[in-house]
């Protein structure tokens, strides 16, 4: 694993942007893999930013999402759909027919995470992005008995609602959302993180350090070839 500890979560975003540009201004068809939640909020910023000032061109690139809520319209304005396309998709020169999302209303959830599965092994994820969650969790894979394996449907831990309820004033945080699996995750041949603030310090603990188990989702990618884990110096500081 790839440690990279900086004291600010901007600085984060340019070492995180600059390696995905390099990605793809080196393929430009690559397949990149993107998370939701705030920790890359400030690396989303940073690509609209460089791709203004032409630096990067994301218009044969092909993209997947981690993961999507069920039973929340896809417009709504908490769904992951919606948070892509306001902090990155509708800000640069993606294709929409590049653009790829679990569909969390889909009436047959099984049938919906095959599709997403056999669409991901066909292209192939370049680079994956994620986030990690406080009780070790990547996408939606919540700490369980054994390690997931493709697209699911889950029902999410009151740790992750508590955590990301703030965002929802209308209408209540759905409680079962669609996530790729711990080994569509794993499948993606670099895989970056971003964890900043204390509240992730635990889970950075478990991630790097800590056994490889399924309590600790996250831990898994101790066995990956390929990952960078981009940290604030809290979220590193139990290392
Ligand atoms: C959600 C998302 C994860 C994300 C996590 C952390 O549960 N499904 O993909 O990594 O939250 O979010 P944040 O970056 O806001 O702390």
């Amino acid at each position: 694993m790839n440690l990279h500890i900086f004291d600010t979560a901007e600085q984060i975003a340019v070492a995180v942007g600059n390696m995905m540009i390099e990605q793809l201004n080196e393929k430009p068809e690559s397949v990149m893999g993107f998370a939701t939640g705030a920790s890359p909020v400030p690396t989303y910023k940073y690509l609209i930013k460089c791709f203004n000032e032409g630096k990067v061109s994301f218009k044969d690139m092909t993209t997947f999402n981690l993961d999507e809520y069920c039973d929340l319209p896809v417009e709504d304005k908490n769904s992951y759909f919606t948070f892509m396309h306001e902090n990155l998709f509708n800000h640069i020169d993606v294709k929409e027919e590049n653009v790829n999302f679990l569909n969390g209303n889909a009436e047959d959830s099984e049938a919906e995470c095959v599709r997403y599965d056999n669409l991901i092994d066909e292209k192939k994820i370049d680079v994956q992005l994620l986030g990690i969650g406080q009780n070790g969790h990547i996408g939606f894979n919540e700490p369980a008995d054994k390690f997931t394996k493709g697209s699911f449907k889950v029902q999410l831990t009151q740790s992750t609602i508590d955590a990301n309820s703030i965002y929802f004033d209308e209408n209540p945080m759905p409680h079962y959302a669609l996530t790729m699996g711990t080994v569509s995750i794993m499948k993606s041949k670099k895989i970056i993180l971003i964890a900043t603030g204390a509240s992730k310090a635990d889970a950075i603990y478990g991630l790097v350090n800590g056994e490889i188990t399924p309590n600790c989702p996250a831990s898994i990618l101790q066995v990956h070839p390929d990952v960078h884990i981009f940290m604030d110096k809290a979220a590193a500081a139990k290392l």
